[in-house]
């Protein structure tokens, strides 16, 4: 079981998966990416034809999802029974869905069930632990709570760079819908109190992940 929990908040584009990622292979802890779950039971619900704008119906398909991730940084996948969906997950179909299906409160608390099972059951020191309400609900306990953040033009500019064969315009357009439909069930966009926020508005990725290490660390 970890001795150690690192929560880490942040909006769409602010990098946090891959600061995340990198910081736990520089400290040897286990990285559980939130979002995936999420993700996970978006593409599962559309796979099996239930309309994700129907409460009850996704409420109704929760009973039969099956869902397995990777915590180790440098082997990441994500399963849906035996179907590996680490990229799907990702696709624009995916992502113009989850927010729906990420509102409704029955998916809510059994997601955060499953991550306190994950957490608890992680071999390494520590786990960081990375999505929209782990400093605020699944880790508020966590011994270091960071909200990683960075201007909006910053974000876009970073996610469309990301993503090949999407406009900027139509990315920029995905991603502010998405923000606002999530900061409508979770405050992700300030700290809460005792969250250090970490603005990578400025800076590369490296010194991202320094800054990071050093929150984690003590540092001043
Ligand atoms: O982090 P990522 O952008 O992959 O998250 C995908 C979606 O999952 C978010 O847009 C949000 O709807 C949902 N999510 C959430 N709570 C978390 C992590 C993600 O509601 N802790």
């Amino acid at each position: 079981m970890s001795e150690i929990v690192i929560a880490i908040d942040g909006p769409a584009g602010s990098g946090k998966s891959s600061v995340s990622k990198q910081a736990a292979r520089r400290l040897g802890y286990a990285y559980l990416d939130t979002g995936a779950a999420y993700r996970a039971l978006a593409w599962d619900l559309l796979d099996r034809g239930v309309d994700t704008d129907d409460a009850e119906a996704v409420t109704g398909a929760l009973a039969g999802f099956d869902y397995s991730i990777s915590i180790d940084p440098d082997d990441y996948w994500v399963r849906v029974g035996d179907v590996d969906v680490t990229e799907a997950i990702r696709e624009p179909r995916v992502s113009g869905v989850v927010s729906q299906v990420a509102r409704v409160p029955e998916v809510r608390s059994t997601v955060t069930a499953l991550f306190h099972r994950i957490i608890a059951e992680a071999p390494n020191d520590g786990i960081i632990v990375e999505g929209r309400d782990i400093t605020t609900v699944v880790a508020p306990d966590a011994q270091t709570r960071i909200l990683l953040t960075a201007a909006e033009e910053v974000r876009m500019a970073r996610r469309s760079a990301e993503l090949t064969g999407e406009s900027t315009a139509r990315v920029a357009e995905q991603l502010q819908k998405r923000d606002r439909a999530d900061s409508a069930v979770v405050d992700f966009m300030t700290a809460a109190d005792g969250v250090t926020t970490v603005d990578s508005t400025d800076i590369g990725f490296d010194e991202t992940i320094d800054r990071v290490i050093g929150v984690i660390r003590g540092d001043a």
